[in-house]
């Protein structure tokens, strides 16, 4: 039986070839995306999500969600600033490198669907938040009640060693820490963290992309390109590195095979709330060896990954249409 499967993605080249998997694993049955702020404004987001899924010429139901996170309003130039748009277009380009979206996202709002379709559920959906979490964050304080019928939550967010927008900071969580700490301690049952260390450790190569591009496929070549395009921008940035991570693709593949990920450890997670320090978004994990490390909420949390095998993953979905 495929495993039922909620994105909430804000694409973002790395959300769109999470997409991309989930939408073509035969082992998913990804019921619908969910869009938030984060990568871009929302306006930008939702559109691209939207062409990930007419690229791939599949009809998965998108819905727009939060356009800004939890306490923007009082507090705008920390939570939602500027220049982070600029920072993240100059990384990335102005869009996907994929065609300009022709369908439309669902009327309802996506926090709206997230708890009627979890509400309906039999409990076996996972959700794999892959942007900030304030979609999530505002359906468990409409519907407290969705919390229970969560099967199990992958997300990609936090770091245990260096962040990427701050010194200790992942940017989905530092973009809206308030959220990621109302999900973090609403009780799910199942959380599995895949922090930057994880992601980073999976980085793919310049010619695996190529090798993706050759698999001759709408999701071979989409994919490929916006891995390969990524890369190539570090490089004209003045990376010697001729690999990058796709760090939301890996949560997909942990969706299918959680040996993907390695060095995984249970532990207390948390998340630092702390408007205009230096540690504001940070994620506590306690890796103290011993009994007294009991303190909840608790979390699996990945280290590190295995990089041959979600190459290998990749490759064998992509190849599939
Ligand atoms: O820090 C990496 C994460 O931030 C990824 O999810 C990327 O898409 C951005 O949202
Ligand atoms: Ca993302």
């Amino acid at each position: 039986m495929p495993r039922k499967v909620i994105l909430d993605v804000d694409p973002g080249r790395d959300d769109a070839v999470a997409i991309m998997l989930a939408a073509l694993s035969p082992d998913i049955d990804l019921l619908g995306v969910s869009v938030t702020h984060g990568n871009r404004p929302l306006d930008v987001t939702v559109p691209n999500a939207l062409r990930v899924v007419d690229w791939l010429q599949l009809d998965i139901p998108v819905y727009r969600g939060a356009a800004d996170p939890l306490l923007s309003f009082i507090d705008h130039e920390r939570r939602d600033p500027e220049w982070i748009y600029d920072l993240i277009e100059t990384i990335e380009g102005s869009d996907l490198d994929l065609p300009a979206a022709t369908s439309q996202p669902q009327e309802q709002h996506a926090v709206g669907w997230l708890i009627e379709t979890l509400m309906a559920s039999a409990g076996d959906i996972v959700l794999c938040p892959v942007g900030p979490m304030t979609n999530i964050a505002l359906a468990i304080r409409m519907e407290p009640r969705i919390v229970g019928k969560i099967e199990e939550m992958i997300f990609m967010g936090g770091a245990i060693g260096p962040g990427n927008i701050s010194p200790c900071a992942e940017f989905n969580v530092w973009k809206d820490p308030e959220a990621a700490r109302i999900v973090l301690n609403a009780g799910i049952k199942k959380v599995t963290m895949v922090p930057l260390d994880a992601t980073h450790s999976a980085h793919i190569k310049r010619d695996e992309c190529q090798a993706l591009i050759d698999l001759g496929t709408r999701g071979g070549e989409g994919a490929g390109k916006l891995a390969m395009r990524r890369i190539a921008r570090g490089t004209e940035l003045g990376s010697k590195l001729q690999a990058g991570p796709i760090h939301d693709a890996l949560v997909i593949c942990a969706v299918l095979d959680p040996s993907v990920l390695q060095q995984v450890h249970h532990t207390p997670l948390d998340v630092i709330v702390n408007p205009g320090g230096k540690d504001d978004g940070q994620t506590v994990v306690d890796l103290r060896p011993g009994d007294w490390a009991k303190a909840t909420p608790t979390a699996q949390v990945a280290l590190s990954a295995d990089r041959e095998k979600f190459v290998r993953m990749l490759t064998e979905i992509l190849a599939l249409a």
